[in-house]
């Protein structure tokens, strides 16, 4: 008997063990969060190991960091091995013809949004409201959020739904409840209304806070928002609805009056913009005069206003201006083009008869007018880290720089291994950054860091030449434009600066030098395409140049890959509301 109890013990023992053991391993080995950010590499090394290890070793460190000196070692190839906790370029993604390694993709946290259309509404109106939710859509994209329009059919879903129709409720606090239900059945996340913008940096504490999860105790609102904005997660929402749903007070209108305080942590920020209905009268009358007169025109002008202070918000964030980085300006005019082209298209200020220049949470703002103040655009060789600077940056294939250097296309190996220096580009670009005497694998690492990172990305845009223009004068592909308003959340009007383009291409005639820098670029972009005889001369620059040609593709995989990713999101978001607008 007594054998026989032992024996199962031990075996019910050895089981609990087992999945104890198994449970611990299976936990979560995902990557570092916004929380905590870090510089370098080691971001991406996975720190969250299975507690059964902290148990085991309570004295090992929780990750392995790098050792020191891979970033400094000079050898042109160690990067690769700097470099070897990311994750591969997916194979998939065949933009391009070599694959690269780029760091993981950052999660993007959901941010939901309740719209029900409304069947009295004419085409005119539902056009402007699928405006406004395209609006909504692209700014809270560019802050690394991924926004999702829910409607009635998500609430439905949700098993309190049968509970909430059943009780006699105010319109108002019905509506509130569903947009709850509809929260709940989706999970944890952000919920904000459609009204309701983000409107600051994205480097401001409250989008890294909000980008870093929702705390897990408490549902987050914001003081002066009334109820455009909540963080929380799944279990607390749908606990606050079941409550709410047992008590809901005679006469109440609004869920924050049945729902307790203490399920709520208040915040406040002033980096979020809600454009409510009492805002709109209290700050924009002019617009206010609109809706009543015309609602749908009143929307439409909605959605151009808040496009014009997200606009504004972006040229207030880096009062510095932009820089369009020049290295080896005495060649480089034409290849930079691109870049000023995008430069001034992000600074020309959006339209001047709005309603009111400033959005209502920041009320002084500095008013962009075109006429008093005209944003700077400088030309540096360097890469200047100072956060209050746009930087746009056109990387060139050594190739097309040799040639540009040359002035001319006869290059050959001879020339290449006996006339040029190394990596020219990317020792300019990042003598600042780093100093002026470090190896190349050094500066391939604060070089792409700077690319990707999570200090930088917000703050500086990175093309390929060869991905750009094929003759003088040619528009930013549309690929790219449509990246870019999803990139900077507002639309970017890059016809705009055409005229300014055309006023270069004329400068341009009257400069023989730049024309054949135009030709030139055209003609290294066609060895690099078409011609099979010149793959020698291709691979020899490549080879001569490794750290500038790892950078070229590095950024060529990362601008491939997001609009890969914003492509693919559109694809799953294609049949909802404001997910395109055409
Ligand atoms: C992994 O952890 C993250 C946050 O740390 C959490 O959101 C996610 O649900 C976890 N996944 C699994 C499979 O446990
Ligand atoms: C660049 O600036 C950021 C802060 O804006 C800082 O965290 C980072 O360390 C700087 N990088 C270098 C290489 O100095």
């Amino acid at each position: 008997m007594i054998v026989q109890r032992t024996t199962s013990l031990l075996a019910i023992l050895a089981v609990v063990a087992c999945a104890l053991f198994i449970l611990s391993k299976s936990t979560n080995t995902t990557f570092e969060t916004v929380s905590h950010v870090k510089f370098g590499p080691s971001r991406y090394i996975p720190t969250k190991f299975p507690s059964f290890e902290d148990i085991r070793h309570p004295f090992r460190p929780a990750a392995h960091e790098p050792p020191e000196q891979a970033h400094s070692t000079s050898g042109e190839s160690k990067w690769f091995s700097d470099w070897k906790w990311l994750h591969p370029f997916s194979s998939s993604i065949t933009l391009d013809e070599h694959r690269t390694v780029l760091p993981p993709l950052p999660e993007r946290p959901p941010v939901y949004t309740f719209y029900e259309p409304n069947s009295k509404y004419d085409e005119a109106q539902e056009k402007a409201d699928g405006q406004l939710l395209l609006a909504w859509r692209r700014a809270w994209y560019a802050k690394g959020f991924r926004p999702v329009v829910l409607s009635r059919a998500e609430a439905m879903k949700n098993p309190l739904y049968e509970e909430v129709q059943r009780r006699e409720l105010k319109p108002e606090l019905e509506q509130d409840f569903f947009k709850w239900l509809a929260w709940g059945h989706m999970g944890s996340g952000l919920f904000a209304d459609w009204l309701c913008f983000p409107m600051a940096r994205y480097d401001d504490p409250i989008f890294l806070y909000l980008r870093a999860g929702a705390i897990p105790t408490h549902i987050t609102r914001f003081e002066t928002l009334d109820r455009a904005l909540f963080a929380g997660e799944k279990t607390r929402i749908n606990d606050a609805i079941k409550f709410a749903i047992q008590d809901p007070r005679d006469g109440a209108s609004s869920i924050l009056s049945v729902i307790p305080p203490e399920f709520f942590a208040v915040e406040q920020s002033n980096a979020l913009a809600y454009y409510s209905q009492s805002v709109v009268t209290a700050s924009y009358p002019q617009l206010a005069e609109k809706y009543a007169s015309d609602a749908a025109a009143g929307r439409q002008a909605l959605a151009e206003l808040i496009d014009a202070h997200l606009h504004t918000t972006f040229l207030n964030s880096f009062p510095s201006g932009f820089t369009v980085l020049k290295p080896i300006p005495d060649h480089t005019t034409a290849l930079v083009e691109p870049a000023m082209h995008l430069a001034q298209a992000l600074s020309k200020c959006p339209s001047s008869e709005l309603p009111g220049p400033c959005p209502p949470n920041r009320p002084n703002c500095q008013p962009c007018n075109s006429k008093s103040r005209s944003v700077s655009i400088s030309q540096p060789k360097s890469f200047n880290n100072a956060s209050d600077i746009y930087t746009i940056g056109v990387l060139p294939h050594p190739l097309t720089l040799i040639t540009l250097q040359r002035g001319s296309d006869e290059v050959d190996t001879a020339y290449i291994r006996r006339e040029t220096t190394r990596d020219p580009w990317l020792a300019e670009v990042t003598t600042e950054l780093v100093g002026a005497n470090r190896a190349g694998s050094t500066r391939v690492v604060a070089f792409k860091e700077v690319v990707a990172g999570e200090e930088y990305a917000h703050r500086t845009f990175w093309m390929t030449v060869e991905t750009l223009l094929a003759k003088e004068g040619e528009d930013l592909p549309s690929t790219l434009v449509s990246e870019l308003s999803w990139n900077f959340g507002f639309k970017v009007d890059t016809e705009d600066a055409e005229d300014d383009a055309k006023k270069f291409q004329d400068e341009a005639k009257e400069q023989p030098s730049l024309v054949k820098e135009y030709e030139l670029i055209a003609k290294a972009r066609n060895w690099l395409h078409d011609q099979p005889n010149r793959v020698g001369l291709r691979n020899i620059a490549e080879a001569w140049n490794l750290a500038d040609i790892e950078v070229w593709r590095f950024v060529q995989a990362y601008r491939a890959r997001s609009v890969v990713e914003r492509q693919r999101w559109e694809k799953e978001e294609q049949n909802f509301l404001g997910a395109r607008v055409d």
